[in-house]
């Protein structure tokens, strides 16, 4: 056995974990906040981002991440630049770095961009002068860990890799109490002698604080597998009832009530049944295509034209969207002014990736309207996501200034502040007719009405005070 590694005797072992992303970040915190007793580095090669982290404005915004890292930074949890030294001291490596959809080549807007992910592998092999346990933590297609298990084994370096598949559940803006307390922990490993005894190891750091009948091992195959499966049922049901709330707004029912009606049912459950604009962030897209890639791979097209509707609904969703806006006001957009009141793909969040508020204002500027973009936490990257294009777009952090001269106002994230704003006062600063079209079926509907608006939320009977012919 290779055992060149620098021992730190205050700890009990060395946890690396490689990307400081969302993910890598948020678990790192919760392990060292758990696990005194292990040393938890997080290395990143975005030096900025390691920065960050080392600063009082953390790269990520996550209630209850500032005070976890504040009582744990310093003392067993470390951000740095230094990746090799990290590899090199570590008995365990989690690999957290972005696995995004590929934009060029074989696969493009479709597989895994796996080139994060494989220089990370490389970069292990090299720096590593002792034996490892390495753990996926990132979402991948089946069968990558057999990837990395034979970049890691290329070379003849005498030091012996155990690769685990450990995928991560928790959502954004619940990132922290989901990791406190998760439904599961999934850890797959190889089912011989060193990969179970590497999957115990792994089992180890969640018994600090997760009960143990809700730690699941399986084989590696199948953990893998298991989270590209999460994500794709957890889509499909947000997909499910968009397409039932476009058949709502044609026929009066509404989308809420059939919601509870059939989530009453114990078989079906209550959760992800959220009528909306459509679902955004940086994992279900990317997941359901790597998924249809795969499928489609396999030979499977049947099964990939399944999936891929999830993300079809998806678009026609959000298209539906703009659609009834142009259709609403008039069947024209041009020098209206527009509110998007949230930009963030969801709430309690900063984070717009894939955010479906970037597709409804690329949409809106196209038919030539005025923009103007609020949001608690998103505006910085709303800004980077709209940059360069051409149109009038003004970022306004107040929702009432924000409003103020707009001809309506389009409800894109479910910000609980968007609840309880003073709508009168809002009402009578925006130009008449004033519109409200609200896309997360958020805001108290007939007391809007009853103000003066005319309200358009998503599945449910249009509130207008025009007369229909
Ligand atoms: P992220 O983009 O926020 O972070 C990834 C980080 O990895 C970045 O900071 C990047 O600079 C760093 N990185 C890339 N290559 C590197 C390298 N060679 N060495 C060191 N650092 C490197 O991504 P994320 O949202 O944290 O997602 C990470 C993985 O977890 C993805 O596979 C994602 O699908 C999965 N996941 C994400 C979530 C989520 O809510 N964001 C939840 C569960 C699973
Ligand atoms: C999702 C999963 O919920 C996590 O379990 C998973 O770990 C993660 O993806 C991942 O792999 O990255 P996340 O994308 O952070 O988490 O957020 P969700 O709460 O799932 O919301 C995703 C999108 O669906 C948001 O735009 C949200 O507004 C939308 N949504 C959600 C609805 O439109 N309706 C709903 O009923 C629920």
């Amino acid at each position: 056995m290779a055992g060149k590694k620098r021992k730190d005797d205050k700890f009990k072992k060395n946890i690396l974990c490689i990307g400081g992303g969302y993910v890598g970040g948020s678990t790192m915190a919760v392990i060292a906040h758990k696990c005194p007793h292990y040393k938890v580095t997080v290395v990143d090669i975005n030096h900025n981002r390691i920065n960050q982290w080392n600063s009082d404005m953390l790269p990520i915004y996550e209630p209850g991440l500032d005070d976890i890292v504040q009582t744990t930074r310093g003392k067993n949890l470390f951000f740095s630049a230094d990746i090799e030294r990290g590899i090199k001291e570590a008995d365990i490596i989690f690999v957290s770095v972005n696995t995004p959809t590929k934009t060029f080549g074989t696969g493009a807007g479709m597989a895994a961009d796996l080139q994060y992910w494989e220089k990370t592998a490389r970069q292990i092999r090299d720096a590593s002068d002792s034996n490892k346990i390495i753990v996926d933590k990132g979402t991948l297609p089946v069968k990558t860990a057999l990837a990395m298990e034979r970049i890691l084994t290329a070379t003849n370096n005498d030091v012996h890799f155990d690769v685990i598949s450990n995928p991560e559940f928790l959502a954004e803006g619940t990132a922290i109490s989901d990791l406190i307390d998760p439904d599961r922990v999934l850890i797959g490993s190889r089912e011989t002698p060193d990969g179970i005894h590497a999957r115990n190891e792994i089992v180890g750091i969640y018994k600090n604080w997760v009960p143990e009948e809700r730690i699941i091992t399986s084989d590696i195959w199948s953990s893998e597998l298991s989270k590209l499966t999460a994500n794709a049922f957890l889509a499909q049901r947000i997909s499910s009832i968009n397409a039932i709330s476009a058949l709502c707004e044609k026929t009066d029912a509404n989308v809420n009530e059939i919601a509870h009606a059939i989530g009453l049912d114990k078989r079906i459950g209550d959760k992800f049944l959220s009528a909306s604009v459509g679902f955004g962030g940086s994992c279900f897209q990317k997941d359901i295509l790597n998924l249809v890639y795969l499928c489609r791979y396999y030979g499977l097209n049947e099964v990939a034209d399944y999936w891929e509707s999830v993300v079809r609904i998806n678009d026609y969703q959000k298209e539906r969207f703009i659609f009834n806006m142009l259709l609403t006001m008039f069947n024209t957009l041009v020098d209206k002014k527009i509110c998007l009141f949230g930009f963030a793909f969801k709430a309690n969040t900063g984070d717009t990736r894939e955010s479906p508020a970037i597709y409804i204002a690329k949409r809106l500027i196209e038919e030539k309207a005025e923009l103007v973009i609020s949001d608690p936490q998103a505006l910085e990257n709303a800004k980077m996501d709209l940059g360069g294009m051409d149109g009038r777009i003004q970022y306004v952090e107040d929702p009432y200034e924000a409003a103020a001269g707009c001809d309506a106002i389009a409800v894109m994230t479910e910000w609980d502040m968007y609840t309880n704003l003073h709508y009168e006062k809002i009402y009578q600063s925006m130009s008449k007719p004033a519109f409200i079209f609200d896309g997360r079926n958020i805001l108290n509907h007939k007391m809007l009405f009853e103000i003066g608006f005319n309200v358009f939320p998503i599945g449910k009977p249009k509130l207008s005070h025009f007369r229909e012919r």
